[in-house]
């Protein structure tokens, strides 16, 4: 499985991180396969979970298939692979895993179950995304609109129409009494809807898309960052401020220094 494939060119001609050496040692980057797991990010594991250094809700499932390692992260309930975190960008790619070969039974008609639901995280899309709306159970699909027809269910019609190209008519789906409709994004790709894309869907679908995380602006945990920390949590207690010699300040690395059992 080659992520690299799924990047935009300008993802992959870009200058790697120059990184500071800091060390903070309760923050360690760690690998998971391909993906390097660093802050605000964390690996969810039995020890980290009750300490872990990093933003609330970027906790990365790794887990160990045997041949590969999946990396998992999960967004308002529902569980997305992570394909690879780019530090210089701010950017992480995700892709759904309803849509992952491994959730699909049916070849190469992947259904989207469930839009993406950022909820508080201090996340957004990266500008090259699009909407996909799909709709499901129509009775038919307007001109605007491709077919799927791997996704006709009982005689229902399942379609698909890029919100980024929408004009005015695009909004209107009620003559089509169409049962359910579910907003995806995924990266902006340079190829027009029809005729094609039916046969391009499963693979921009699995491409998934780009987002950026900014400053965790909750909680005081700006306050720990300015102050040279990096901000975590110990189970159900409030923030904690990992410093980079070492020490856990309590809001910041200026002030109480706290001792962790
Ligand atoms: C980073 O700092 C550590 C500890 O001071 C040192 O052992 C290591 O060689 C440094 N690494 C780089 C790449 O400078
Ligand atoms: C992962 O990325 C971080 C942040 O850019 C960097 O400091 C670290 O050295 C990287 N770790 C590995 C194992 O590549
Ligand atoms: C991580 O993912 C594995 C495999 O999907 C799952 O069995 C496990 O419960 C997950 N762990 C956490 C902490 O979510
Ligand atoms: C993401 O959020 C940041 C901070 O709120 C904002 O500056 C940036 O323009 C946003 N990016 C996009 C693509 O919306
Ligand atoms: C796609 O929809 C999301 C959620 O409604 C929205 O935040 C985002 O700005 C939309 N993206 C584009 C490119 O319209
Ligand atoms: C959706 O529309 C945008 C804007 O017209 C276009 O650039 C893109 O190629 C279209 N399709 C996809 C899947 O990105």
């Amino acid at each position: 499985m080659s992520h690299l494939l799924f990047l935009p060119f300008f993802f992959i001609i870009a200058i790697s991180a120059q990184s500071k050496n800091s060390t903070y040692p309760n923050c360690r980057p760690v690998n998971c396969g391909t993906v390097n797991i660093s802050y605000p990010f964390w690996k969810m594991d039995t020890e980290s979970t009750a300490q872990f250094c990093g933003y609330d809700g970027f906790g990365i499932n790794c887990s160990d298939t045997g041949d590969q390692f999946i990396s998992q992260i999960t967004l308002g309930g529902d569980s997305y692979y992570v394909r690879e975190i780019n530090y210089a960008f701010g950017t992480i790619f995700l892709a759904d895993y309803d849509v992952s070969p491994a959730a699909t039974d049916r070849n190469n008609c992947p259904r989207v179950r469930h839009g993406i639901n950022l909820g508080t995280l201090p996340l957004n899309f990266s500008m090259y995304s699009v909407n996909l709306s799909f709709h499901f159970e129509c009775n038919g699909c307007p001109s605007f609109a491709t077919e799927i027809p791997c996704l006709d269910n009982n005689g229902g019609k399942s379609c698909v129409h890029n919100m980024s190209t929408s004009t005015e008519e695009t909004a209107d789906w009620e003559e089509y009494s169409c049962d359910q409709e579910v907003v995806t994004t995924v990266y902006r790709e340079y190829i027009n809807m029809s005729p094609n894309f039916y046969s391009e869907y499963s693979r921009i679908l699995e491409g998934g898309f780009g987002m950026q995380w900014r400053t965790m602006d909750i909680d005081d945990c700006e306050k720990c960052e300015e102050s040279g920390g990096r901000c975590g949590r110990q189970v159900t207690t409030e923030l904690l401020c990992f410093c980079s010699d070492g020490t856990i300040g309590r809001r910041d690395c200026k002030g109480t220094i706290v001792t962790i059992l």
